[in-house]
C-alpha cells in the first residue's frame, strides 16, 4: 500500500522551515501532497494562487510531491486523497499547545487518519510566516529565511501594499 501524507498549511508564504519538512518527509512517505488551506476568512499576504507557485518552485527538486488547494476539513481532504497521514512540524515550546489541539481534533473527526510530526530543523526553529511578514513589512532581511525568489516576491508585495 503507497504511503501518502497531506502536508497542510496556510503558506503565507512558505520558508526554510517548511521546505526542510518536506525534504525529511518525504523520506518517509512514498508521496506527498502539499495543500493550502484556501480560507478566504483568514486575511493573508498573498492569493492563493500565488502561494501556491512559490511553494512548487521552491519544491520542485524534492521527488514524489504533488500540491494542491483545499478547504473544508483537513480530515476529509485527507480520505478524499487516500492520505492515511497528516505530516505537520513542530517547532519550540508554543507550537505545542495548538498542535495538539488541532491533532487530537482531528483524530475525532477521522481516526483513520493519524498525525504525523517532524521535530522542525534547528536552524528554522524560530522560523514562521508571521514572524518573517512582521519582518519585512518594517524592512528587515529575511533572506536567510525563505528562498531568494520568495524573499523579492514578499518584498514586492509590501511596496505594491504600501501605494
Ligand atoms: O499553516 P497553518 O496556518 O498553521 O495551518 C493550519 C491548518 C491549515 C493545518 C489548519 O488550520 C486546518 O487544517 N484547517 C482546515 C480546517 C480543519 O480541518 N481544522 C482542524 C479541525 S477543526
Amino acid at each position: 500500500m503507497q504511503k501518502i501524507a497531506v502536508y497542510p498549511g496556510s503558506f503565507d508564504p512558505v520558508t526554510y522551515g517548511h521546505i526542510d519538512i518536506v525534504q525529511r518527509g518525504s523520506r518517509l512517505f512514498d508521496t506527498i501532497i502539499v495543500a493550502i488551506l484556501n480560507n478566504p476568512a483568514k486575511k493573508s499576504l498573498f492569493p492563493v494562487e500565488d502561494r501556491l507557485e512559490m511553494l512548487r518552485d521552491s519544491m520542485k527538486d524534492i521527488p514524489n510531491l504533488s500540491f494542491d488547494i483545499f478547504n473544508g476539513l483537513l480530515v476529509d481532504y485527507a480520505k478524499k486523497r487516500g492520505a492515511q497521514a497528516i505530516l505537520r512540524g513542530m517547532r519550540a515550546v508554543s507550537d505545542f499547545e495548538y498542535e495538539f489541539q488541532l491533532a487530537l481534533m482531528n483524530r475525532k473527526l477521522n481516526r483513520d487518519v493519524e498525525t504525523v510530526f517532524l521535530m522542525t530543523g534547528m536552524r528554522w526553529f524560530f522560523t514562521s510566516s508571521s514572524i518573517i511578514k512582521e519582518a519585512a513589512l518594517f524592512g528587515g532581511d529575511i533572506s536567510d529565511m525563505v528562498p531568494p525568489k520568495v524573499n523579492e516576491r514578499v518584498k514586492a508585495r509590501f511596496k505594491q501594499l504600501k501605494q
